[in-house]
């Protein structure tokens, strides 16, 4: 087919300059810098033209084949692609792709099985879990009743045998395995047996990891989980948005729950996208790309420690690092508006037992899926780790000018969107 000319950049800036003019310093800053957010990624050329087509005016409400508006045909096709590609990549029973974004999954999964007041268990978000997992500052803070656990003090990571002792005395109805900043692999299995003896739904919040799942660089909690919501704009590389993975015997209450429940219209074009998104998955270039992913996080966090760095837990096994910027003496936020000033895109984060309130905090969190998808590999990495550590160590104007200059050379190779000039 031709191309169907509607992605008509010129209009945009015919029609509204400031705007076009925004865009593109956005475009040019993700091409400029370093982007080292754990929960960006760069779409690729497909899913941005998917997003961008007149699939954003249909109105559907309800699911394909029973939809509330006429003309759903085209649309109905495009969501049961979608559903049937995220089956495939997951192995999952059912499927619902209309949650507009990872907090609106989580609202629509929760009330699925739970009434305000009811007990939900998840990661304190001091500690790694999201903000939606019972922060009181969220509505699941402000609706359910709260238990939360944490990391150990020592290993930073999962004490599971904590975590079953407070599920005992708790007994919550919902359990919640997921994080927004933790770099081990979770035991679902675990997790799930947690559940099980204490009569829990178990659901996993695979947002951050879901694409490492996809490419086969991380265990599948589709396996365990009776529920899993993810978004799909992280390591899954698609549009901004996300889908809720159950169980059979669960479809009917998760889908009510996502519309009427809690949304209206699905977003079509966003769900075009997320169908070219779960296609591009599939391929072994995907799965390259989720182990790179990982090799890359591993290179950098081996690379911060010999800088006298220190990682958060010793490591990392999937796409991010918490780094503890204690030994070197300087805080989180500093080092994010250090970083910003050479080119390096972080944010600060708080690590676990961190002395240091939210806002200013003792860590930076890096995460490698969009460094990957410009093509980075462990050689440019490690240089990039090496890079941050002598801008974080030495604030002479010597050191930061080379620091820059090494960032330019590099984001002039390693860029997303290169036939952007
Ligand atoms: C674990 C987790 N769940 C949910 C979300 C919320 O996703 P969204 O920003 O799309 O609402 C995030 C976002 O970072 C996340 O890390």
């Amino acid at each position: 087919m031709s191309n169907p000319g509607w992605a008509d950049w010129a209009a945009v800036e015919k029609i509204d300059p400031e705007a076009a003019d925004a865009i593109l310093a956005e475009v040019h800053r993700e091409n400029a810098k370093i982007e080292l957010i754990a929960s960006e990624n760069f779409s690729s050329p497909a899913v941005l033209a998917a997003l961008g087509t007149p699939l954003t005016n249909k109105y559907a409400e309800g699911y394909p084949g029973r939809r509330y508006y006429g003309g759903c045909e085209h649309v109905d096709v495009v969501e049961n692609l979608a559903i049937d590609r995220a089956k495939e990549l997951f192995g999952a029973e059912h499927v619902n792709v209309q949650p507009h974004a990872g907090a609106q999954a989580n609202v629509a999964a929760y009330f699925a099985f739970l009434e305000p007041g009811d007990k939900i268990m998840g990661m304190e978000l001091a500690h790694g879990g999201h903000l939606t997992h019972g922060s009181p500052v969220s509505f699941s803070g402000k609706l359910f009743d709260v238990v939360s656990y944490g990391v150990a003090r020592k290993s930073e990571t999962i004490d599971y045998d904590h975590v079953a002792a407070v599920a005992r005395t708790e007994r919550p109805k919902l359990l919640i395995a997921g994080y927004s900043a933790y770099s081990r692999i979770w035991d679902f299995a675990r997790f799930k047996a947690i559940a099980e003896e204490v009569g829990a739904l178990f659901l996993v919040d695979a947002a951050h990891f879901i694409g490492l799942v996809a490419g086969g660089a991380h265990p599948n909690p589709v396996e365990h989980a009776d529920i899993v919501t993810c978004t799909t704009h992280k390591t899954l590389r698609g549009p901004r948005g996300a889908m809720i993975m159950c169980k059979r015997e669960h479809a009917k209450v998760i889908d009510k729950s996502v519309f009427p429940g809690w949304q209206g219209g699905p977003l079509m074009h966003s769900i075009a996208a997320k169908a070219v998104a779960f296609k591009e998955a599939s391929t072994e270039d995907f799965r390259t790309y989720s182990h790179q992913t990982v090799a890359n996080a591993r290179a950098m966090a081996t690379t911060f420690e010999e800088e006298g760095l220190r990682i958060v837990s010793g490591g990392t096994d999937n796409h991010l690092m918490l780094v503890d910027l204690q030994p070197i003496d300087i805080t989180g936020k500093e080092a994010e508006a250090r970083l910003d000033d050479v080119g390096i895109t972080v944010n600060k984060n708080a690590i676990p037992y961190d002395p240091q309130k939210p806002f200013i905090a003792s860590g930076i969190r890096i995460g490698t899926p969009a460094i990957t998808t410009s093509g980075m590999k462990e050689q440019e990495a490690t240089q990039v780790a090496r890079m941050m550590a002598l801008c974080l160590k030495d604030d002479s104007s010597d050191a930061q000018d080379e620091v820059r200059a090494a960032v330019k050379s590099l984001t002039e190779r390693f860029r997303p969107y290169p036939d952007f000039a």
